[in-house]
């Protein structure tokens, strides 16, 4: 006999269990204990590899963030300089890592007060873009399994007995909506360092390599990004019609698009956030000589 049928909600029988009222705790038929579970399926291989993959990304974001050294690329400098590179710093032009961007330089120039001018500027850029991951109901769903075991797996024992729900500090994970704002901000600033990667002395233009890595990271990022559950309701969310007089209005296109993205979401959120630590490693790669890699020029260029 199926679970529901043993244990139904509402002013039923239930097996054992006496009359209840909808509303009422009625206990669940799990084994308890950590891991304990009549699943028969290899449960625990998605929640592991995402604490592979997740734990991977998280230090190396976090050590290239400390490093603060090799996160762009310009002609007059290292082993950029010469034909095998394409931007130029004179100009304001480079290759940029997503870690790094906007570009901070911390001296008398910019707004840092000196005090802080010993942090790494990743440590006040990744602020916004890990609070967006961070508080995605995507993610929030893979690392509470992955890492805090809350829960382990449906239908799989848990070594903590109590479910409080996002409470507490995990109230935090209602900013999301907020670190939106700060993540569409981010769309063309990234944007912006294409741009800066195909401008070269003279005023003249050229594409190489590493423009097509951040071009990738933009276009991922925008998936992910118009994809998330606030973004699908900040178009759609307060419409009361989808028609107006000459048909789908602007708003039921954007929601549309915005469900496609959506409904893919998890991959989405996977596949951006390594393609933004690869244009990091990119940029680092082609930056220190330990990796020996060039960022061939595909076209035009110095
Ligand atoms: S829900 Fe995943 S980014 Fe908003």
């Amino acid at each position: 006999m199926g679970f529901t049928a043993k244990y139904m909600v509402g002013r039923h029988w239930t097996k054992g269990a006496g009359l209840r009222r909808m509303g009422e705790k009625i206990p669940l038929p799990l084994k308890k204990g950590f891991g304990a579970t009549d699943r028969v399926d290899a449960w625990w291989k998605g929640p592991s590899a995402m604490a592979f993959y997740l734990g991977i990304m998280v230090v190396y974001a976090t050590w290239r963030g400390f490093m603060e050294a090799d996160f762009w690329i310009f002609a007059d400098f290292g082993r950029s300089a010469g034909e095998q590179t394409m931007a130029i710093e004179s100009n304001g032009s480079h290759v940029l890592s997503p870690l790094f961007s906007p570009l901070i330089v911390p001296d008398e120039h910019s707004w840092m007060p000196e005090a802080l001018w010993w942090l790494s500027p990743a440590m006040f850029i990744l602020i916004f873009p890990a609070g967006f991951r961070g508080t995605c109901y995507y993610y929030r769903k893979a690392y509470y399994r992955a890492f805090f075991q809350n829960p382990t797996a449906c239908a799989v024992g848990k070594p903590w007995n109590e479910y409080k729900g996002e409470t507490g500090l995990l109230i935090v994970q209602n900013l999301h909506r907020y670190f939106l704002y700060a993540a569409i901000a981010y769309l063309p600033i990234l944007s912006f360092d294409v741009y800066l990667s195909m401008r070269f002395e003279g005023g003249n233009w050229g594409v190489s390599v590493g423009t097509l890595v951040l071009l990738l990271n933009v276009v991922m990022l925008a998936g992910y990004t118009f994809g998330c559950h606030a973004f699908r309701h900040l178009v759609g969310g307060g419409a009361n019609h989808w028609t107006g007089e000459s048909g789908p209005t602007l708003r039921y296109r954007m929601w549309k698009m915005s469900t496609w993205f959506n409904e893919r979401h998890k991959e989405w959120a996977l596949y951006s956030l390594l393609v933004v630590m690869f244009a990091d490693f990119y940029v680092y790669a082609c930056t220190d000589a330990m990796f020996g890699w060039t960022d061939y020029m595909l076209w035009g260029g110095i």
